[in-house]
């Protein structure tokens, strides 16, 4: 995780960011050390990136790189404006010992548009990843990549629209419209079983959300994914990141898995 010590919104890159709004960072900061707690307080380490100046979005350190088997492949950002976090994050990785660490040819913005599954890596694309990026993660990864068109700008990366409940046996929760007709019907086959999101709850932020495969952290707003986690033994955790929402970000965003 990166504190939001320089969250701002002095750009537009997604449609949820309006730079005339005002950002309250005390209030970020607040809202991030509480989700922070909160995986310290179920027994997860929590590792920190120190925040730079001039990288307002930094804090939504989902997107610095992809960690699977311990083998670290770094991002490439689509937007110039967030291009130098790339390097912040294959700095962290190099310092901290992990041997494979793989600097990108394609565009990829770590696991906004990754996200791993115990038998798959799914892969969205549309709006930053490049469909390149995914030949190169399954070479890198050498786990299949499933590559899944994303169709609403409001849902740029695959972490807007689905969330891995369980990389164990393969549980997601998603909301359909996010993608193309086909990559739904793709979903669908290999995830018949999966919790299917509705208008509300995609709109809270709801699929931004992060499993240890029991709790679910998902933006306090999402109620209607409640019940049906908790239907399907999960004990869903709501957190409060609106501050963060003003960056096109939540939970999922402000996190990125460490999967050594
Ligand atoms: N403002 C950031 C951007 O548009 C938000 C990134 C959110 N991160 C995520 N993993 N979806 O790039």
């Amino acid at each position: 995780m990166c504190p939001p010590a320089h969250f701002d919104v002095t750009y537009a890159i997604n449609p949820w960011m309006n730079p005339a709004k005002p950002v309250d960072v005390p209030l970020a900061v607040a809202q991030w050390e509480d989700l922070r707690s909160r995986y310290l307080a179920l027994g997860h380490t929590v590792e920190e990136l120190t925040p730079r100046p001039g990288l307002p979005d930094m804090v939504f350190a989902a997107n610095g790189a992809t960690v699977v088997d311990g083998r670290v492949l770094g991002s490439r950002f689509a937007h110039r404006e967030r291009e130098p976090e790339a390097a912040a994050h294959l700095e962290w990785f190099r310092a901290h010992g992990f041997p494979h660490v793989q600097e990108p040819v394609h565009v990829n913005e770590g696991e906004g548009d990754f996200a791993v599954t115990v038998s798959y890596v799914l892969a969205g694309r549309g709006f930053r990843a490049s469909p390149l990026s995914h030949g190169e993660a399954q070479e890198f990864f050498a786990r299949p990549v499933i590559g899944l068109d994303l169709v609403d700008p409001r849902y740029y990366h695959l972490d807007t629209a689905l969330a891995v409940l369980d990389d164990t046996t393969d549980e997601v929760m998603y909301y359909p419209p996010a993608f193309s007709p086909g990559s739904r019907e793709v979903l669908r086959r290999l995830f018949p079983d999966a919790l299917i999101a509705g208008a509300e709850d995609a709109a809270a932020f709801g699929l931004n959300a992060v499993s240890d495969g029991l709790h679910v952290l998902l933006p306090q707003a999402a109620t209607g994914l409640l019940g049906p986690l908790r239907e399907r033994g999960f004990e869903p955790v709501g957190i409060d990141l609106s501050e963060l929402l003003k960056g096109g970000g939540s939970v999922k965003c402000c996190t990125q898995e460490l999967r050594c």
